[in-house]
């Protein structure tokens, strides 16, 4: 049985995880929190890396920091994860969906001007499999309309765009840890605050809306509630569990890119005849999904099912947001490429684990199935 995903362990999860059993400090913030923040720090240049108990959790606290309300709009790709499209609705502001493109699932830039109101206050992309979106289009939309940008980096760690880690782009960007990602703790996340004029606020959306973090670096002698916020902090032993990860980050990401790059190559004849289309990043990505579009829906589903039998574990991905019940209440807009695409979108086994012989098999199997 080759499975869809295995969560990978570097090994030294559990010698950090029994040294925090033995330093008797539990809560966030302390040791193993801040040499992840740091290895955060170091590897996406932000000014402040914030590690919080999920992806979700990051995207929330981004959005209030943002400072969204009733009225205003953040545009995103309809294509992506309830949780983007959740935090601006938990503002009691607005999403605005719009379509994407089929080589990257990405949102199309082309199509975001039309989308901007006066009421339009940030603009969200994903970076679906790591890969970028147009960040040189969608800065110049911001500038021009005074706009945020405020990626939902979930999958992105690692990848690079123009020379830059792509994580660096925007005011703030959401990273998730969970243990579908190429790195991970089960559940967990950072918020990466590029934009050092949202640090201070951070510290206090983090800390419950006080300004606790200020007090324990003896900056004021007492801390009080000055803000809203929430309990945002990852908790010790997730952290010292995610360190074991980021010291492996390097060698998971090569490993993913090796087999990542082996399905591009195997499956390059199966594209020529016409029988499926890879998703192709443009950008030096981090080898997190393999994906190809098969021609119709009823084609990706007979080989989801075929390879199935043949114990091969392959999914499908997001429903579209706007076709979703939720989204049907804010969007009415057809948007044909999001729905067709996702339809159409079939996702291969890809972890560090994955031996060459199984990846082989991965794709003579495709082969067969399809010839
Ligand atoms: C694009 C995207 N955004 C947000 C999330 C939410 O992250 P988490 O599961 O860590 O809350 C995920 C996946 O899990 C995701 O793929």
């Amino acid at each position: 049985m080759i499975p869809f995903n295995k969560p990978f362990l570097t090994g030294n999860e559990r010698i950090y995880i029994e040294e925090v059993l033995k330093n008797g400090h539990f809560s966030g913030n302390n040791f193993f929190s801040k040499k992840c923040a740091s290895w955060l720090e170091e590897h996406t240049l932000c000014a402040k890396a914030i590690l919080v108990p999920s992806g979700t959790a990051a995207l929330e606290m981004m959005m209030i920091l943002a400072n969204l309300g009733p009225g205003d709009e953040v545009i995103l790709p309809s294509f992506t994860f309830s949780s983007t499209a959740n935090a601006v609705v938990l503002r009691g502001a607005t999403p605005v969906f719009v379509d994407i493109r089929p080589d990257t699932m990405n949102i199309d830039e082309n199509l975001i001007e039309k989308a901007v109101t006066s009421r339009t206050k940030a603009l969200c992309p994903v970076y679906y499999a790591g890969a970028a979106c147009d960040m040189e289009a969608i800065e110049s939309l911001a500038k021009q309309y005074g706009l945020l940008i405020l990626p939902d980096a979930a999958q992105a760690l690692g990848s690079v765009y123009k020379g830059r880690p792509l994580c660096s782009y925007g005011q703030m960007a959401a990273l998730s840890f969970h243990e579908t990602k190429n790195v991970h703790c089960g559940e967990g996340g950072a918020l990466l605050v590029n934009d050092p004029g949202f640090v201070e606020r951070a510290e206090i959306v983090m800390e419950k809306g006080t300004d606790r973090s200020k007090f324990f670096r003896g900056e004021i002698d007492k801390y009080s509630w000055v803000d809203i916020g929430s309990s945002f902090l990852m908790n010790e032993v997730t952290a010292a569990f995610l360190y074991a990860q980021l010291e492996g980050a390097e060698e998971i990401i090569e490993r993913r890119l090796e087999l990542w790059t082996y399905y591009y190559r195997s499956l390059e004849s199966l594209e020529k005849e016409g029988k499926l289309r890879r998703l192709t990043p443009g950008c030096t990505h981090n080898g997190h999904i393999f994906g190809i579009l098969l021609n119709d829906t009823a084609a990706r589903d007979r080989l989801m099912y075929a390879l199935k039998n043949k114990g091969i574990g392959t999914v499908f991905h997001y429903v579209p947001l706007h076709d979703a019940p939720m989204g049907l209440n804010f969007s009415s807009r057809a948007l044909p490429a999001a729905t067709e695409y996702a339809a159409r979108l079939l996702r291969l086994p890809l972890y560090a684990e994955l031996t060459s012989r199984e990846i082989a098999h991965v794709v003579d199997a495709i082969h067969e199935v399809l010839s």
